[in-house]
């Protein structure tokens, strides 16, 4: 009887499926018939039946722009783009730059001198510019100082701080104060100093002999032989993410500054701590500037001509300190390959981001522009902050005691 009960159960759940079967075919050509029709009223509302003629060639090449920068970047662009890139190959690019290049010797690029000619008032241009100009193509430079074993410890947060050799006292503050390298709130925290060679040419004293002893005592010192300028701060970021993208590529996050700010380092490592893993491979903050774009008084020190840019700058970080991912890094070493060297770096770094189709994010606790006076003398304002432009050395050491008193009490 059991049994009987149970075929006659298995029966009527056979019946019960071949019905909902039977139904869900309906539905499904119901389904079927009603997109049909919508599309069909949609084709016939949007008038998309037509076959549309573009009334341009698509492969018809942009039109060239007459400023220096756009046109290289144009010629990147080609470059890059593996289709085009080869019938230009036989064309404008009979000469790869210097880092595309395998077979160039580090260090054997030579300045450019047909720019003298294709920049049409580049005899009017202040030197900088022309030193510039020359040597956009080259960033390939021999390392005078390496340190290849400084990240063997993943590091949680890599210092990277722009510094002249002649700066002695404030790469010791830094390493006295917010940059000590180590164990700090429980993460490894590297500091390296980026340097290039501050030339005879500029009238700099040699303190090479100084630079070695200091190099030997704390193995923190990165230096490259290029002229050590304003305007070669590009190719010094350019250099350090080629030595990121090498010796240090799993550092978490990398923080990257002049030698004149100061960086409540602990504030960051509790804002990194409580970030999520999602929004951390992306990060980018600073004191973000919008809706720049290059100065055309010859007076200013960002004095750009038109006849090297044209165009607005993309959403940058101002470069006395930012913060970022190291998977960010990596990426932006990729991309820089692809972005013409620009004079003003922090903007260069802006382009890049740009062409990764990211943009950098405002962070009120980066403060390049300073505080208010009033504020200057009170520990507690620091407690919150994340950087602050400029101070000096000693006021370095000063802010850095109070952020560590624990006799200080901050509401
Ligand atoms: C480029 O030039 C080489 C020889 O000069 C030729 O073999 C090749 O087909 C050319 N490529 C294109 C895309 O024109
Ligand atoms: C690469 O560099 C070498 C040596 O400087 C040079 O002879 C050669 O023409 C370059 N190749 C290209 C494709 O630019
Ligand atoms: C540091 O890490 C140790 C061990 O993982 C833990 O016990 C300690 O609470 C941590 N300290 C801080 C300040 O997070
Ligand atoms: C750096 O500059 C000095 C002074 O101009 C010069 O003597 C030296 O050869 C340059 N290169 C290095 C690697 O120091
Ligand atoms: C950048 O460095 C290179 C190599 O030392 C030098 O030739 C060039 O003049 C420098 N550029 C500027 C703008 O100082
Ligand atoms: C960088 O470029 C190299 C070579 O093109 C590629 O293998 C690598 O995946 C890229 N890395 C990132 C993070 O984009």
């Amino acid at each position: 009887m059991q049994q009987a009960q149970r075929e006659d159960e298995k029966m009527h759940a056979g019946q019960r499926k071949s019905r909902v079967l039977c139904l869900m075919m309906m539905l499904n050509i119901l389904i079927c018939i009603l997109v049909g029709v919508s599309l069909n009223l949609g084709q016939e509302k949007g008038g998309s039946q037509k076959i549309r003629i573009p009334s341009t060639k698509f492969w018809s090449k942009h039109t060239v722009s007459k400023s220096y920068w756009n046109k290289e970047q144009q010629r990147l662009g080609f470059l890059y783009n593996p289709l085009i890139g080869t019938v230009l190959a036989n064309d404008t690019l009979s000469e790869l730059p210097d880092w595309l290049n395998n077979t160039s010797p580090i260090g054997s690029c030579e300045p450019d001198y047909s720019v003298t000619t294709k920049i049409s008032d580049y005899n009017s241009l202040p030197q900088r510019f022309q030193d510039f100009l020359l040597n956009m193509r080259c960033r390939s430079y021999p390392m005078v100082m390496d340190q290849p074993h400084v990240c063997k410890g993943k590091p949680f947060l890599l210092l990277a701080i722009k510094s002249l050799t002649s700066h002695f006292d404030r790469r010791q503050a830094i390493r006295e104060s917010w940059g000590k390298a180590g164990i700090l709130a429980n993460q490894t925290v590297v500091t390296v100093f980026l340097l290039g060679n501050s030339t005879a040419v500029d009238h700099f004293p040699d303190l090479s002999g100084m630079l070695r002893h200091e190099a030997k005592l704390h193995r923190d010192i990165v230096q490259w032989d290029f002229r050590d300028s304003f305007f070669n701060l590009t190719l010094k970021d350019v250099l350090f993410l080629e030595w990121l993208n090498k010796r240090c590529p799993n550092t978490k996050y990398i923080f990257k500054g002049d030698d004149d700010v100061f960086v409540n380092t602990l504030r960051i490592l509790d804002f990194l701590k409580g970030l999520p893993r999602k929004q951390a491979s992306d990060l980018f903050i600073g004191d973000v500037i919008t809706n720049a774009g290059p100065h055309r008084d010859r007076k200013l020190k960002y004095f750009i001509p038109e006849s090297v840019f044209v165009g607005g700058y993309p959403p940058y970080a101002g470069g006395g300190g930012f913060l970022y991912s190291g998977e960010l890094g990596i990426r932006l070493y990729n991309i820089s390959q692809q972005v013409p060297l620009y004079p003003i770096d922090d903007v260069y770094t802006g382009m890049c981001m740009k062409r990764l189709g990211l943009v950098p994010e405002k962070h009120k606790g980066f403060q390049t522009f300073d505080i208010e006076e009033k504020y200057r003398n009170n520990p507690c304002i620091y407690k919150g902050l994340m950087l602050v432009h400029s101070r000096t050395p000693q006021e370095m050491i000063q802010i850095w005691a109070w952020l560590n008193n624990p006799d200080i009490e901050c509401q």
